[in-house]
């Protein structure tokens, strides 16, 4: 499917986004190995989320939808059934690498694959601190990729240094160390999302953290619990950006994930001149959230480096929209996770944005973009990579004539809704 867009004159409304997708994978998954039931409101159905679902029910998990609720009934990984064919993550890197940890506490035998895309994605970032816990595993095609066999049982505590600041890596040592014997100490390198940690601590185990250390101590059981998942700011972003450079625009969005280790989109905005202002705040199941009013605004250009990065790596490709529109310079910089994304990202951006007539250029690392220009309709294809499929189309609001974004069938990646609200508030 190919998405059609033209340019819009402004968007106005008040909306709410689809739940985070982080904070779903987090909630089936430690459903998935806690006792009791776990009741997940607002939980995202997209297709990153539904194959977290399809690989745990294959291993015994119960997960049913009661109206607008979701319930899981989860078993300690030790009793997971057996598996004899490939679990297969789909497009998400979250489900596999965090299911990789999850699964090392049982001593069967499994198989971890995933889509053409997944497929290319590094793993040993992922198997190297599983493996020194005691896991043994193996690479189908011996190129570090997937797919993996995995068969663990009897780990052992590790302190672990992160190579690279990421969630995942540090999520799939967390949901091991929680099976194994001794205390895991994990050093990030940046701070990174911490769902994990928050949602542990909230089904009753014992995560400790100071600065840039975390503890978790082995053999700890995980009570199921209520859960809330707020709208998802990765989401929001898209909407974000497109009421800031639409002129006369105005959206409230409402109840969107505020934990501060994701604001890094609104900080980063909000110092390009983004009128931006969080109305309301909360807090659920550990988790903050709050409704964002935005209002069109002229923006600057700035320079987007250092901690922030993993604060905002997956709004990166909105972001450079967003810079497309603002007078000046705006530098991306330390953002090479970008290229092992679902597709190269810096790449990505670069030549689509570009051929619609962007003057944005590739770093090493990230990139440059001088504003503002003016954008030309056509045809630019997404990679089959959400977010580049999102960013594009709301570039292709505010471009002359008509904009095809090809392959925008992958939204459903991680916004089922986008189009549909799109529908709502566009003016
Ligand atoms: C995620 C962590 C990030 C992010 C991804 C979701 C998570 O990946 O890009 O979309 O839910 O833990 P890395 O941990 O690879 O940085």
């Amino acid at each position: 499917m190919d998405l059609v867009v033209s340019k819009i004159n402004k968007v106005i409304g008040k909306i709410a986004v689809s739940g985070d997708k982080s904070i779903s994978h987090r909630s089936i998954m430690l459903g998935g190995i806690a006792e009791n039931e776990t009741h997940v409101h607002n939980l995202l159905l997209s297709e990153d989320v539904k194959n977290t679902i399809n690989c745990l029910e294959k291993l015994g998990v119960i997960v049913e939808r009661q109206n607008d609720i979701t319930i899981v009934k989860g078993m300690p990984p030790e009793h997971y059934k057996p598996y004899y064919g490939q679990l297969d993550a789909g497009n998400s890197g979250t489900a596999v690498r965090l299911l990789l940890g999850l699964i090392s506490g049982s001593s069967n035998s499994y198989c971890f694959t995933g889509d053409y895309s997944l497929k290319s994605r590094p793993m040993k970032r992922i198997t190297d601190p599983l493996k020194e816990m005691g896991a043994n595993i193996s690479f189908v095609e011996k190129n570090n990729l997937l797919p993996i066999i995995i068969k663990g049982g009897n780990l052992q505590a590790i302190n672990y240094k992160l190579p690279v600041a990421s969630a995942q890596v540090k999520s799939a040592i967390i949901l091991a160390g929680l099976q194994g014997t001794g205390t895991t100490v994990i050093e990030e390198p940046e701070v990174t999302r911490d769902h994990t940690e928050i949602m542990v601590n909230y089904f009753g185990g014992k995560i400790e953290k100071d600065d840039s250390f975390i503890k978790i101590e082995g053999r700890q059981k995980l009570v199921g619990n209520e859960v809330f998942v707020p709208g998802d700011i990765s989401s929001a972003a898209f909407l974000i950006v497109l009421a800031l450079i639409s002129p006369k625009s105005e959206l409230l969005i409402e109840n969107v994930g505020l934990n501060p280790t994701r604001t890094g989109i609104i900080d980063a905005l909000k110092s390009m001149g983004a009128n931006i202002e969080i109305i309301f705040e909360k807090v659920s199941n550990g988790e903050k959230y709050g409704h964002i009013m935005v209002k069109n605004s002229n923006l600057t250009g700035t320079t987007i480096e250092g901690n922030i990065i993993p604060r905002l790596i997956d709004e990166i490709p909105i972001l450079a929209v967003a810079a497309t529109f603002a007078e000046g310079k705006t530098t991306i910089r330390n953002a090479e996770e970008l290229k092992v994304k679902e597709s190269n990202r810096i790449e990505m951006m670069v030549t689509q944005l570009g051929k619609m007539g962007a003057k944005i250029e590739e770093t090493e690392d990230g990139m440059i973009i001088e504003g503002p220009t003016k954008l030309k309709g056509l045809v630019v294809d997404s990679g089959g990579d959400h977010r580049i499929a999102m960013a594009l189309a709301i570039a292709g609001m505010m471009a002359e004539g008509q904009t095809k974004v090809l392959g925008s069938n992958c939204i459903s990646i991680s916004f089922p809704e986008f189009e549909d609200i799109l529908k709502k508030i566009i003016k």
